[in-house]
């Protein structure tokens, strides 16, 4: 039987008349630098690529912090990198110890499972980011030899506050730990080698502006000589970091690389190196504060405790009888803002992450909320929040101001 000839439609039939702001939890608009790159197939062997692998690992050990070579990206979602790192330290007989908050944070248990890992589960208490003490006292239990954390989890807007100090325990327990810092790489501090954190990754679709199905992985030193010498057979061919190292640390063939989605990383890494990595945390931030702020004015109330709050990603509570998907709907077909539900929580988010952070598009995503909830019948005081925006607006510019000015005259006086 043959198969017919599927009449076709051009994109244009079929993408939105009107484009839409991004202001969900991910993949997020990028930069034009990054969506040109995103254009262009060249060769993924040769000169030319090698360059463009060297300059990726370069700028992103600085994205990083960190100086280990064993510095990769990885045809696939963010979900990919945290399955290389998973299947690279786990197998059966292996314990992990998964801190689990939320659904990306339990995906690492998942995996871990998947590879015949004894896995135990901690949770925190409440809504609350994990407590050394609570991670202690599981340590403390059994012998594990890996945990897993994410630095924020998206599903919800919590960050966790004591990263640093629970990788450092870890260490002292000689527990090797895998660090998912996704939705918040760039946006707030996670420098790998002083926390001492042994696998960290990031996806594309975050943080760092890039195209979605591109992640980043870094093993520390120590780590990818342990991995290096391991006997068990690894369970994927794709995702075996000693094979990816053919490619990005030999210049050799593995498989054909994203080529497209790495030029469009590299765009993506220069301009954080160009904006520099304090400028940029400083930049959510303020603008996450800003956001959160005008949101409570407007009467909004805020899901996760200011002290946990993540700058990435900002989940307002749905007052009564707002149905999540309507709102969604609603805002994106009259504003052409479209923002995110949740998994199982009566919330929705915005996104705080790289090219999310301009106040065109804050101001815009303030003004569809306000107008959303108001339509679905929920009483909201708009204008003040908007006051309010435009009060920070120029705080933020005379802040910007005076320290370009400052810059300057040091430079002058240099
Ligand atoms: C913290 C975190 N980890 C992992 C993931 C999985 O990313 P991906 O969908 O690219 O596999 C996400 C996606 O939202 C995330 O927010």
């Amino acid at each position: 039987m043959k198969i017919k000839r599927p009449a076709t439609l051009a994109l244009d039939e079929i993408l939105p008349k009107k484009p839409i702001l991004l202001m969900g939890s991910g993949p997020v608009p990028i930069p034009l630098e990054v969506a040109a790159a995103n254009s262009i197939v060249i060769s993924h062997l040769g000169e030319t690529m090698k360059q463009i692998v060297s300059r990726i690992k370069l700028m992103g050990q600085y994205v990083f912090q960190t100086n280990s070579s064993k510095i990769f990206g990885i045809a696939g979602p963010s979900s990919a990198a945290m399955e290389m790192a998973v299947t690279s330290l786990l197998w059966p007989g292996k314990k992990a110890l998964v801190l689990n908050m939320g659904t990306f944070s339990a995906r690492f248990a998942e995996l871990a499972k998947g590879v015949g890992a004894e896995v135990t589960e901690i949770f925190p208490v409440g809504l609350s980011p994990f407590r050394v003490q609570e991670v202690k006292a599981a340590l403390e239990n059994k012998q594990f030899d890996v945990l897993t954390l994410v630095q924020g989890e998206t599903s919800c807007g919590i960050k966790n506050t004591e990263l640093e100090a629970i990788v450092k325990l870890a260490k002292s327990f000689g527990v090797r730990t895998i660090v998912d810092a996704v939705c918040t790489l760039t946006t707030m501090p996670c420098p790998m080698d002083e926390w001492g954190i042994d696998i960290l990754m990031v996806g594309g679709q975050k943080g760092i502006s890039a195209v979605p199905g591109v992640a980043m992985i870094a093993f520390s030193e120590e780590t990818f000589d342990y991995i290096s010498k391991r006997e068990e057979r690894m369970p994927h061919w794709c995702l075996d970091p000693r094979r990816a190292y053919r490619f990005w640390g030999l210049g050799e063939y593995h498989y054909t690389a994203p080529v497209p989605g790495l030029l469009a990383l590299h765009e993506a890494l220069r301009l954080i190196c160009e904006e520099t990595l304090e400028k940029r945390f400083e930049r959510h931030l303020t603008s996450s504060t800003t956001l959160q702020h005008c949101l409570e004015v407007m009467g909004l109330e805020l899901f996760t405790p200011k002290e946990f709050r993540l700058n990435s990603v900002v989940a307002i509570k749905n007052p009564d009888k707002v149905v999540t998907k309507e709102l969604i709907s609603f805002l994106i077909k009259n504003h052409q803002v479209e923002i995110s539900g949740a998994f199982g929580l009566d919330i929705v988010r915005v996104g705080q992450m790289g090219e999310q952070c301009r106040h065109e598009n804050i101001k815009r995503t303030l003004e569809a909320i306000g107008a959303g909830y108001e339509h679905f019948g929920v009483k909201l005081n708009v204008y003040s929040a908007m006051i309010e925006f435009e009060k920070s607006r120029e705080r933020e510019s005379a802040l910007y101001l005076s320290q370009m000015i400052s810059e300057e005259t040091k430079t002058s006086m240099a």
